[in-house]
């Protein structure tokens, strides 16, 4: 089909995730037609590098025939077994037990979702139903970061701390609270040590005023991923699953972006040797090739659930497409890829990449960058020295990403002008020496803007 017939019946039907609908009906979309290793061609035969990884998910890159194998396998033996009335499938079995061996050894029963957002919601269910499993039905409150994002299912929505998940949706709920991320960047501590300080002061003041007989849990991402690549200081993610332990509140960590060999460990909460108490995933599970996630739970809480004095009769949670065997071996089969030697060669390459980002923050626009691993941000200001943005009425971010697209090149630019990095595990230096190139034009022709010359001059 014609590229502007497809473009003509996207603006009538098709309503994309996170979009200004009128917007983007008037903007257009952008058609992908395929993709090799770290690029993606569009419909008009136009290349580009996807510094994003898709949406930070494709960690292996496009076209692995491996996996395109192994799913095409298992579709012609068993395309689907239900995961009800007893039933299972080899693959999810194996799965299961894979995710259990490489996941933090608090972590010993997987349940499966189909992507991120309804792992969260299933945390929460099975948060819920524990407490009231085991006799403490009071504690219903959850804290997480301002920031943070968990996805948007109904009530994780009000988890994540981005208002753009809230306005319209009536969340948060009342239940759902927010402490300060831990943006050492805009903060206004000298210190790291202060920053994580006062982060976890702010968790137990936050919790004494609930009352702790009354919170549940605390959840959060080891960097902040869609909250703009907030990479917290080295130490917060323990001081705050200490803080848990002694509040006596679950806590859980969100690795959909995370995990899976994005910040050089296959999961982040491997930097700091932390053991959850529960742990999303998604994205990287299965590099995107199909749709599943994950929520991980300790022995404890699936005791709780199982053999609690107040438990009912089944637990009540479940989807059709949980523990999808096609969605099972494709991850199976992309895990096997991390394992054989992807990740080794991302954390390799991390230096490379590192002293690259470090090289841009010379650029006159560029007031920060930080990254673990092969997840980053370059965070654009008006004025360096004082930190300051660009009002979010110039709709700056929009100008920048189209300006990358014209170049050849796709990131993230959130709406704070923050542009965000997720390269796949597999680029070569070559392919970072094009991408920082590519970068730097992009920000030699947003810098000749007038509408930037004249705020910069401000
Ligand atoms: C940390 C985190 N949690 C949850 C989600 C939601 O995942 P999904 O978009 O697969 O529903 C995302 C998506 O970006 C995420 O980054």
């Amino acid at each position: 089909m014609q590229t502007s017939a497809l473009k003509e019946l996207d603006s009538q039907y098709l309503i994309h995730p996170v979009s200004d609908f009128r917007g983007h009906q008037q903007k257009g979309v952008k058609i992908l037609q395929s993709g090799k290793g770290p690029r993606v061609t569009d419909s008009e035969g136009e290349t580009y590098l996807d510094a994003f990884a898709g949406l930070w998910c494709v960690n292996v890159g496009f076209g692995e025939q491996r996996i395109v194998d192994v799913a095409s396998k298992q579709m012609s033996v068993l395309p689907y077994a239900t995961g009800y009335f007893g039933f299972g499938s080899e693959p999810a079995i194996k799965l299961a037990e894979k995710l259990v061996s490489i996941t933090p050894d608090s972590l010993q029963h997987v349940y499966f979702s189909l992507g991120g957002s309804d792992a969260v919601d299933a945390a929460l269910r099975y948060i819920t139903y524990y407490y009231n499993a085991i006799g403490k039905p009071q504690k219903k409150h959850i804290i997480a970061l301002k920031r943070g994002y968990h996805g948007s299912s109904s009530v994780g929505a009000g988890v994540t701390g981005l208002p753009a998940f809230h306005a319209n949706f009536d969340v948060p709920l009342p239940t759902h609270h927010h402490i300060a991320c831990p943006y050492f960047y805009r903060s206004e501590f000298d210190t790291e040590q202060a920053l994580i300080d006062a982060s976890v002061q702010e968790l137990k003041d936050k919790v004494a005023a609930l009352g702790a007989d009354n919170v549940a849990a605390f959840f959060c991402e080891p960097v902040v991923g869609s909250g703009g690549v907030i990479v917290p200081p080295k130490g917060w993610l323990t001081a705050i699953a200490k803080a848990c332990k002694s509040l006596g509140i679950l806590f859980v960590v969100d690795e959909v972006i995370t995990g899976f060999g994005r910040t050089g460990k296959m999961f982040a909460c491997e930097h700091e040797n932390i053991q959850p108490d529960m742990m999303t995933m998604a994205k990287g599970l299965t590099s995107g090739y199909v749709p599943m996630g994950a929520v991980m739970m300790s022995d404890e809480i699936f005791k709780g659930i199982a053999d609690g004095p107040h438990r009912s009769a089944v637990v009540g949670h479940g989807q059709t497409y949980s523990a999808h065997p096609v969605s099972a071996a494709v991850a199976l089969e992309v895990i096997s890829i991390y394992e054989e030697g992807l990740l080794e060669h991302a954390q390799a390459m991390t230096p490379y990449f590192e002293d690259k980002l470090q090289s841009i923050l010379s650029h006159p626009l560029v007031g920060d960058v930080r990254n673990q691993g092969l997840l980053a941000a370059v965070e654009l200001v008006a004025d360096k020295s004082k930190k300051r943005q660009f009002p979010a009425e110039l709709g700056l971010h929009e100008v920048i990403a189209d300006i990358a697209w014209k170049n050849k090149l796709i990131f993230r630019a959130f709406g704070d002008n923050i542009l965000g990095f997720a390269p796949a595990l597999c680029y070569s230096k070559e392919d970072f020496d094009e991408l920082f190139d590519l970068l730097q034009k992009t920000l030699d022709e947003v810098l000749s803007l007038d509408m930037v010359k004249k705020e910069m001059a401000r």
